[in-house]
């Protein structure tokens, strides 16, 4: 584990110089938040509220009851999310016993059930990953009210529900990584390759096809917006042959791809997948259609699940970007654990993503072993 902090904190730090933002800021939140967020914790009010909490606090995590909401639990990404949050909150000291994941199954309604379960059950901490980012102002009222702390991940809720937990001072936070910045990744990966490369057809643009994951999430809208944007930064202009909504999964990636492709035939140059579950079945799509990556076509995606990256290595694959599913799901725990004991918490807590290409994808599968 301390391999892969060590080489997470190197890139990292390469990430944000590559990306120009957010870096030093999400490593100092995510590596010492209990310090950040004890010494902005001025307000009389808060300060009281903390001391009661730190004494009632104290008690051994092995006794506290964890609550943790999955959005569902057949997405890929997810899964990895999750597994690893188990085995660290296990890892820091709560009882395996205690921790009870639901699976949302992509239904607010299912997920906003089990959630007012887990209040009357009276668990200590809730650890949410929301069907809908916009039903969040609804849950947090709902956890809110029952006293109950609360740790968003994943989707991240709109500034105003942020504004809220700030305002009013509540036990409330949200633990990920800035979509954009996946985004720009992603573009810049495929400027990186030339216009000579890239645009085979000679119209001087570059043709692409965007697969969204789900429309209402915003890491789905950010990856959209800002790969193109990083294509059009870097002075290239772009033509979007086609855009379609593959909610995060293989299969329907798949089918759209090859719906695309056969429309586009060879003038669709660059396929973007919001992610790698998406960019997986985009791939058997264009191998299907007798295409191949690096030669008639680039493919990228975002997460750098293990099969992308030994597609980035082969060369079946242009790049990924690393979501870092180790550092959110322990900065995650930690938070839970900082609200346990009074220590309280920053109300956004960031991580960097990672570009990923054939030059590092085996340092990547290496830090995931
Ligand atoms: C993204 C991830 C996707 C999917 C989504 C779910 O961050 O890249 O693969 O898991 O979260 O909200």
């Amino acid at each position: 584990m301390k391999k892969l902090l060590g080489i997470m904190t190197a890139s990292a730090m390469a990430a944000s110089l590559l990306a120009g933002c957010g870096g030093s800021k999400a490593a100092e939140t995510t590596m010492a938040p209990a310090e950040t967020t004890a010494a902005e914790t001025t307000a009389a009010a808060a300060e009281s509220k903390a001391e009661t909490k730190a004494e009632a606090g104290t008690a051994d995590l092995k006794d506290k009851k964890v609550g943790v909401c999955i959005y569902q639990f057949s997405d890929n990404f997810m899964t990895l999310f999750r597994t690893e949050l188990e085995n660290y909150l296990v890892e820091k000291g709560f009882s395996k016993d205690n921790i009870k994941i639901m699976d949302g199954a992509n239904d607010q309604a299912t997920q906003t059930n089990q959630i007012q379960n887990f209040i009357s059950e009276g668990v200590d901490v809730l650890i949410i990953n929301p069907v809908n980012s916009s039903s969040a102002a609804t849950i947090t009222d709902m956890v809110q009210s029952a006293g109950i702390p609360l740790v968003y991940i994943n989707r991240e809720p709109d500034a105003d529900e942020e504004k809220r937990w700030e305002d009013n001072k509540w036990d409330v936070t949200y633990v990920g990584c800035d979509a954009r910045q996946s985004g720009t990744f992603q573009g810049e990966i495929i400027a990186d390759l030339g216009m000579d490369k890239i645009d085979m057809n000679g119209n001087g643009k570059v043709d692409y096809i965007m697969i969204k994951g789900d429309p209402e999430n915003v890491d789905a809208q950010y990856r959209t917006e800002f790969s193109i944007k990083a294509l059009e930064d870097a002075g290239l202009q772009v033509n979007k042959l086609d855009e379609q909504v593959g909610m995060w999964q293989q299969d329907e990636a798949q089918r759209l791809v090859a719906n695309s492709l056969s429309q586009y035939g060879n003038d669709v140059e660059v396929v973007f997948c919001n992610n790698d579950a998406m960019a997986l079945g985009a791939l058997q799509a264009i191998e299907g259609a007798g295409r191949t990556v690096g030669k008639d076509i680039f493919l990228v995606g975002v997460d750098a699940l293990e099969e992308a990256c030994q597609n980035v290595l082969s060369g079946k694959q242009t790049g990924t970007v690393f979501n870092d599913h180790i550092s959110q799901s322990h900065t995650a725990a930690d938070a839970a654990v900082n609200y346990l004991t009074g220590a309280g918490n920053d109300h956004y807590i960031g991580c960097d993503y990672v570009k990923v290409t054939a030059e590092n994808a085996q340092d990547i599968l290496d830090s995931l072993k």
